[in-house]
């Protein structure tokens, strides 16, 4: 796991006059000078303008600081001294988009007091593709501090078109909001804005480990405060009690910066603002191909509980390995194989060791093992932390016997004593979750999760998340519209991998239109709902939508015999590169991916037609490649005629450039293979 590190530090100490009253300004520019950082200490304040190189605002931030033990610590500072250092490292990591991975930026660390003579260091990292800053308090000691807020602001210097979800504390199954940046009154993070042709940004945090999480709310027009999710102490006002530690730092608050919306995807920022892998043995983590039993109860043709619809039942079960084995799919995902789904939503009794009276667990384990497939066990927690911290050890340690390595976890219910689930308490769960199952080697698929922030750096177990509005909404409710997966690889999939849950083939729900199971369970009646997309579009999302552990969400009775599923037996998920290669945030995007020799692209569009011309510079040289093209029909269209295909070959080399034709709704998926 350990790269090759080349670390070049320069360190530059300066002694500056200690005095209030005063402007100092220090500077700071990335590697490649595509734009300067000026921060200035204006009579105690601290603010820092991103400039660009004909010194032009991109925008400012504010009122650096937080507010602890009800000082408000906006202002006051005085400047005691600052040193620069620069890196320029190389990594490797087991998966991700890039194993090769490039860690450059010039550094600058500012240690300041406050009147009342408290200590912060403000650290700052500029890349060339963004920046990050965080703050470190160094408090007298005390049993508890309290944690009252953050007063940092980021202010914009002109009207601009938003994208966003509302900053709710519990949860970020939302559809997106393009708004005028005036318009938008608040925002969780990723926060991404389109500020010109050439300028976009986007807002986040990275390593998000020892604090509540960080939203956005609107001051002013243009000047968007920070929100952290309270704890449920009430006794405290809106505040965090941080006990046993005298020093607070904080997550990197993160800035993204682009030239071209895709410049935004391909910028590792937030994994770079990230401390390397800490575990030492990562063989056990490898990324992963999946189905599972799932869709048929968002459907609401079968159920969780362990009745006459029950969909984990030892049968059903081993019918899935089966087609796993025979379609080289590495894992199946099982839920509803445990006790206590019954009180799901009410007092959550869960067992995480017991399976339910129709599912033999050992068995399927063992016959899966024989023909290679993995299972993917589940834990729905109910949001119910207490009673599943009590459990984990156990649990953890009963997949470990059984040579289980991926969980799959999920908080769709509230925490106790009316917890948050992205305050600290939340932060600190999720985090113990990942610490924990790392040591017994479960790789993790979390749903409802704190959002990713770049952890899986540090713990390469941390595979995906949901933490967006993914596909069974499609199941339950008005559904997610074209536009919704064409606005994700700008927002919530800039923060890492997300398990989308792709591949409808059935999206009109054939299928089910008269099985006598069907019941409706959440917002809507399946059959009143649909997958808004074509069938090229649902292939294309395997590329589109990066997760190392990547689903074939259908039931299975509906790939069989369908020629689109192809694409999926022959994916290998084990990428090593990719590139964003086209696309506005909305409207359509195109992304390249590389495992071993083979590429893969995901073409995916709107609502809105689209031609698309592809040149294929981005293959070797030299070489020739069999191009397999997934494509929409002639007459696709997500509306009327969701599941016209057709499915071309050709030879194509490094100068071809392709043209795709993109249906309403449409996609397209192509594997090039030497
Ligand atoms: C919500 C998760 O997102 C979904 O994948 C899961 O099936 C249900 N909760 C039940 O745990
Ligand atoms: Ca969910």
């Amino acid at each position: 796991m350990r790269g090759r590190l080349l670390i070049l530090m320069i360190t530059v100490s300066f002694l500056a006059v200690f005095s209030s009253c005063t402007t100092r300004v220090v500077t700071l520019s990335p590697p490649s000078d595509n734009y300067n950082i000026k921060l200035y200490t204006i009579d105690g304040n601290l603010t820092l303008d991103i400039l660009s190189p004909d010194d032009s605002l991109i925008m400012s931030v504010d009122h650096l600081g937080l507010m602890i033990d009800s000082i408000d610590f906006s202002q006051g500072w005085k400047l005691k001294h600052y040193s620069k250092t620069r890196v320029n490292r190389r990594w490797t990591q087991p998966w991700g988009e890039n194993k090769k991975m490039e860690e450059c930026y010039n550094g600058m660390t500012l240690d300041l007091v406050h009147t009342d003579g408290i200590q912060m260091a403000l650290e700052i990292r500029a890349f060339d593709d963004g920046l990050g800053f965080r703050y470190r308090y160094t408090l007298p000691h005390a049993p508890q501090h309290l944690l009252q807020g953050e007063t940092t602001q980021f202010v914009f210097p002109r009207e601009a078109t938003a994208w966003s979800i509302p900053a709710n504390f519990e949860s970020y199954e939302f559809a997106y909001r393009e708004l005028p940046l005036s318009q938008t009154t608040d925002a969780n993070t990723p926060f991404t804005i389109r500020m010109s042709d050439s300028l976009y940004v986007s807002i986040h945090e990275a390593s998000l480990l020892h604090m509540p999480e960080m939203t956005l709310v609107q001051r002013d027009s243009l000047r968007f405060g920070v929100w952290l999710a309270p704890s449920a102490d009430s006794t405290v006002g809106f505040a965090t009690p941080i006990v046993g530690t005298d020093t607070i730092t904080t997550s990197f608050r993160t800035i993204t910066l682009g030239r071209q919306a895709i410049d935004l995807i391909n910028s590792s920022l937030i994994l770079n603002l990230n401390e390397p892998c800490v575990i030492d043995d990562v063989s056990w983590i490898r990324p992963m191909k999946y189905i599972g039993i799932w869709w048929g109860m968002h459907l609401g043709i079968n159920s969780w509980t362990p009745d006459a619809r029950h969909g984990a039942t030892t049968t059903n079960a081993l019918r899935y390995v089966d087609f796993a084995a025979q379609h080289h799919i590495d894992a199946v995902l099982i839920e509803g194989w445990n006790t206590g789904w019954e009180q799901w939503g009410g007092s959550q009794q869960f067992s995480f060791t017991e399976s339910a009276p129709d599912m033999d667990i050992d068995s399927v384990i063992r016959y899966a093992h024989q023909r290679g497939v993995e299972i993917i066990i589940h834990h729905e927690t109910g949001g119910n932390i207490s009673h599943y911290e009590k459990q984990m050890e156990k649990a953890y340690q009963w997949c470990q016997e059984r040579h289980i390595h991926t969980l799959k976890t999920g908080y769709a219910g509230g925490f106790p004593n009316r917890e948050i689930h992205h305050s600290l308490y939340g932060v600190q769960h999720y985090t113990h979750v990942m610490q924990k199952t790392a040591t017994h080697q479960l790789m993790l698929d979390v749903h409802e999760p704190i959002k990713p922030t770049g952890l899986r750096r540090t713990y390469p177990n941390l595979m995906t998340a949901e933490g967006a509005r993914g596909m069974e909404w499609n199941a339950w409710s008005d559904g997610n519209p074209p536009s919704h997966q064409c606005i994700l690889p700008f927002t919530r999939l800039l923060a890492g991998p997300m398990d989308y849950t792709p591949g409808i083939f059935d999206l009109t729900y054939q299928r089910i239109q008269h099985n006598p199971n069907l019941r409706q369970w959440n917002q809507k009646d399946a059959r009143e709902c649909r997958v808004p997309s074509t069938i090229a579009h649902q292939v294309a999302l395997w590329t589109v939508i990066y997760s190392p552990l990547i689903m074939a969400s259908d039931l299975i009775e509906n790939y069989e015999g369908n020629p689109m599923f192809q694409f999926f037996e022959d994916y290998n998920p084990d990428i090593d590169w990719s590139s964003a290669l086209q696309g506005e945030i909305g409207q359509y995007v195109v992304i390249a991916r590389r495992s071993g020799s083979t590429y893969y692209v995901g073409a995916i569009t709107n609502e809105e037609p689209r031609n698309i011309s592809l040149p294929l510079s981005f293959l070797p040289a030299n070489h020739t490649f069999k191009a397999t093209i997934y494509a929409d029909g002639l007459n696709a269209h997500y509306l009327n005629n969701p599941t016209d295909y057709s499915i071309t070959h050709q030879y194509v080399v490094h100068n071809d450039t392709l043209s795709i034709q993109l249906a309403p709704g449409g996609g397209c998926a192509i594997e090039i293979k030497e």
